[in-house]
Formats: structure tokens, C-alpha cells, sequence
């Protein structure tokens, strides 16, 4: 389907003044959250978001073709590839790291060292692999059998460096994963599970796993949005209609799950605690419209252009209610993003995922045609 007609000028133009705001005041930091202060913190630049900030450069790049955004984003990939080499916490989320960095910059500019550091990235994920449960590790320290929905946004790191090295490897793994998830966490209404907790000696699956969401068997909101479009990406590179059926299948669910404004609570199953208003998370509405986007373009019509009806309808209900175009200090774009609730972690925050997500589904109805996932 082609959105290219689609296009809404003014959005962009305020999303280019928001990250013109953004250079200026985040410069080399490594932004996750801003509170009520509107000021990012940094994190530490193997935590699992600090992708993001560059990749948003990148896109704001590609879009507009000025300089400054590219030279702000530029050694990103070269910091990153760096910390390997030292003590380092990373995990499976290197896909979000070295995506939105590394392989871009490859695909835009063509420079080899940034390609080279993508494949590293790409082994090491492919190393995380466990062949019994056909699973790829999430996270480290004791949590050896833990996969999580999440990864699926990270196969496109896999997928890209089958392409790119012709080795079939990183694929496999790849599908291997999506065949598991489609299997272990997707539910037969379309909701997904977060975490399943594997017996990794033998591939068992020992049990579900609550997360970031409200329950084992509640409705985590950017879990849903994060398995859509991993689905749907895993799709694209395999044309195999069963990850194209399945991501149908959980996009219908978050679609029917969404309440009047379009803009997903933190869990579509949370219940509201005394009088409180159940939290938004702004971020899982900004990812699930970037994916709903990809879904409507492999879709014919007319079934494609339902979900980029939605997709659009969400990303007008975050500029219209969730922005911050009137707090010009404020260095997040979105607010009422959740991080991790049962945690009581960074609740009614801006969040940069939800930030880059929101630039990059908009820069897509605008006519960019790059991808990073
Ligand atoms: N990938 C972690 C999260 O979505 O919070």
C-alpha cells in the first residue's frame, strides 16, 4: 500500500523544530528518561535505549539532507562498538543499539567500518542463541533460560547480516526464534505474553513470566506493539505468511484493546488501583503505529489501509494530546510514557523509544522509505 500521499507537512515541520531543540540541549548524552523537569537523564551507553537518540538524528538526516544531524550522529556506532571490548552489560537488545546506529549509517553513507561493527553486533546476538527452546537469551546474569517478546525487534539485526554476508546463520536463528515466539508467546486472542521462562538444558518451558506487565497472563501494551512489528519486519524479510498472519492477529488485539483516544494504557489488563487513572504508555502507541505502518504497506487492499487508518489515528491522538510542542524547554517529544510499572520505574514520563518511534512512523507517512528495523 502507498502512503506516500499521506503526506502532513506541518507534522514534520514541528517534529524538525522539536529536534533542532533536542541537539542543542541533549548533545553526546545518552537519553532514557526525563521526569517532570523535561530534562533526559544519561545512561550509561550500553543500556539497552541508547540507540535511539542517534537514530533519530539519522532519520532527521535522511529527511532533510543537513549536515549537522549527521556529523551529531555520526561516532555513535564507533562509542558502542567500543564498550564490547570492556566490562559491559550487553544483552539481547543489541539490535536496538547498533539498528538504529551501525547499520544505518552503513545504508546511508556506505562506510564499512559501521557495517563491520553491525556484524559483530549480529554474532554476538546470534551467540545468545540456545538451540534447546530455540530461543535467543534476553538478558544476562542468572536469568539463563528468560526470552522475551521484546527480541523480536531485534532479528532485524540478524536478517540485515544474512543479507549482508550472504550467510544463511544469522537467519536461521532468526526464524528459528520467530517460529518459538509465535509458538510460547502469542496467545490464541492476539494478547503476548512478556517473559517464558525456559529449562535451558532441556528447551522445556517452565512458565510465564508477568514483566513489565500487570500479570503472566495480562496484556503488557508495548509488549503487544513490540511483537506486532517484530512480526511483521519477520515477515518482510521471509515473505513467510505465517508470521504475517500471526502479526495480524496481535494487531487486531491491540487495535480492539485501544480506548476512545487511541492511545494504549500500560496494559491492556491492568486494573485501576484506588480512584487512580490507569496509567498511558504513550511509547507502546508511538511503536505499534511505526509497526502498523509497515503492516499496511504489505498488506493489498483494502485490509492494509485499516491499519494505517489506525496507525495515523494514533499518531494524531499523540500530537493533538501527548505532546510537548508548548513546553519548549521540555527535551522529550511525547508524555505519558510508562517504563516499568510493576516496578513503580519511570511512570507518566517522556521516554525516548516512544520519542524515536513517534519521529520514525511520521517520517514514514512523509514519504521515508529507509528502514532502521
Ligand atoms: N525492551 C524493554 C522495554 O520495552 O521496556
Amino acid at each position: 500500500m502507498n502512503l506516500l500521499n499521506e503526506v502532513n507537512k506541518d507534522v514534520w515541520d514541528q517534529i524538525k523544530s522539536k529536534a533542532d531543540q533536542m541537539l542543542a540541549s541533549i548533545g553526546d548524552k545518552s537519553p532514557h528518561v526525563a521526569g517532570t523537569n523535561g530534562i533526559y537523564d544519561d545512561m550509561r551507553i550500553d543500556w539497552w535505549t541508547s540507540g535511539f537518540w542517534p537514530g533519530m538524528l539519522w532519520i532527521v538526516y535522511d529527511m532533510t539532507g543537513d549536515e549537522k544531524y549527521k556529523e551529531a550522529a555520526w561516532n555513535w556506532d564507533e562509542r558502542l562498538s567500543e564498550r564490547f571490548l570492556e566490562n559491559n552489560y550487553y544483552d539481547h537488545d543489541v539490535g536496538f543499539h547498533f539498528l538504529p546506529t551501525a547499520v544505518i549509517k552503513y545504508k546511508l553513507t556506505g562506510d564499512a567500518d559501521a557495517a563491520r561493527r553491525a556484524l559483530f553486533a549480529a554474532n554476538f546476538l546470534a551467540g545468545r542463541f540456545n538451540t534447546k527452546g530455540s530461543f535467543i537469551r534476553a538478558w544476562n546474569g542468572d536469568m539463563l533460560g528468560w526470552s522475551i517478546i521484546d527480541t523480536m525487534m531485534n532479528l532485524s539485526l540478524l536478517f540485515w547480516a544474512s543479507e549482508e554476508s550472504g550467510d544463511p546463520r544469522f537467519s536461521h536463528i532468526a526464524k528459528a526464534h520467530a517460529d518459538m515466539v509465535m509458538k510460547q508467546f502469542v496467545r490464541e486472542d492476539g494478547s503476548v505474553h512478556h517473559i517464558i521462562r525456559f529449562d535451558p538444558e532441556t528447551g522445556d518451558r517452565a512458565e510465564a513470566i508477568g514483566g513489565q506487565g500487570a500479570a503472566p497472563d495480562s496484556a503488557w501494551s508495548r509488549g503487544a506493539a513490540w511483537a506486532l512489528y517484530g512480526l511483521t519486519n519477520t515477515y518482510r524479510y521471509t515473505e513467510d505468511p505465517a508470521y504475517l498472519d500471526t502479526a495480524q492477529r496481535v494487531a487486531n488485539f491491540f487495535i480492539s484493546s485501544l480506548p476512545e483516544d487511541s492511545v494504549p494504557h500500560w496494559d491492556f489488563r491492568a486494573e485501576s488501583e484506588e480512584g487512580e487513572k490507569i496509567p498511558r504508555d504513550s511509547s507502546a502507541g508511538a511503536i505499534a503505529a511505526s509497526g502498523l505502518l509497515e503492516l499496511a504497506e504489505v498488506l493489498p487492499e483494502p485490509e492494509g489501509r485499516i491499519y494505517a487508518t489506525v496507525a495515523k489515528r494514533i499518531l494524531s491522538s499523540l500530537r493533538d494530546h501527548y505532546g510537548t510542542w508548548n513546553l519548549p524547554e521540555h527535551e522529550g517529544i511525547l508524555l505519558e510514557g510508562t517504563g516499568h510499572k510493576p516496578a513503580g520505574q519511570n511512570v507518566n514520563v517522556s521516554l525516548i523509544y516512544g520519542d524515536y518511534f513517534y519521529v520514525e512512523a511520521s517520517a514514514k507517512l512523509n514519504g521515508w522509505k529507509h528502514r532502521i528495523f
